[in-house]
């Protein structure tokens, strides 16, 4: 039925938000990658270069999904505000870690929260932004930190083939919107944003990109 809205009346900014989130929506406590993907960042040494980089407690998870790596950091003493586009992850998030302050937010509506934060995640993301919307979402994010803030980032383009709006599942009911993107693209985004990369990873076989920003 997504093919319907699809074509009537939404812009693109509009189409992608909405596919997502009815796909995670859906999904809510069935997505089941956030711990796997979390190790493989753990692995790579880089989570624990962003922790020690950290000013202070005060973390925020952007497209925090089912609140993984959120939990890891609310029991290792953050204090984390998670964030999702998804009720349901959100959801979820609440009834797996009531410490963690979990709210239902579009990532690029970060500007809104009335904090500042010394590190903010976002762990396969940006996946689920065109070009336009990153570029907003990365400036977002600086604006959002403290001076000296970190900005861990973690993506992957090897799930699907292309960019933009296609099928998830087999039996073609559901739709996911996701970008390919390439080590070129963000780079330059990041430097845009004033961001400062310190480290970074580039994709490996069974390992994502990964880069510490910071402020
Ligand atoms: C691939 S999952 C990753 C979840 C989590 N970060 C992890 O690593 O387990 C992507 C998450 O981003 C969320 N998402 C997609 N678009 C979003 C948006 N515009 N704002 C906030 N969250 C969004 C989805 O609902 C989903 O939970």
């Amino acid at each position: 039925m997504c093919a319907i809205w699809y074509n009537v009346g939404m812009d693109e900014y509009e189409q992608i938000i909405s596919t997502n989130k009815a796909l995670y929506g859906a999904l809510g406590a069935d997505y089941a990658d956030g711990e796997v993907d979390l190790q493989k960042v753990k692995d790579s040494g880089l989570w624990q270069e962003f922790l020690d980089g950290l000013n202070g407690k005060r973390v925020l998870d952007l497209g925090a999904g089912v609140g993984v790596a959120a939990k890891e950091l609310a029991d290792s003493g953050y204090d984390v505000i998670a964030a999702d586009i998804a009720s349901s992850m959100v959801a979820e998030i609440k009834k797996k870690a009531p410490r963690i302050k979990a709210i239902e937010m579009n990532a690029l509506d970060v500007d809104r929260l009335p904090a500042e934060f010394d590190g903010i995640i976002a762990i396969h993301l940006i996946q689920h932004f065109n070009k336009a919307q990153l570029e907003e979402l990365f400036k977002k994010i600086h604006g959002q930190l403290a001076d000296g803030g970190e900005f861990l980032l973690v993506f992957t383009n090897t799930c699907y083939k292309k960019t933009g709006r296609q099928l998830e599942s087999d039996d073609g009911t559901e739709y996911i919107w996701w970008h390919k993107w390439l080590l070129e693209d963000i780079a330059p985004l990041l430097a845009d944003a004033k961001f400062k990369i310190v480290k970074f990873q580039v994709q490996k076989t069974n390992s994502p990109f990964i880069f510490i920003c910071k402020k």
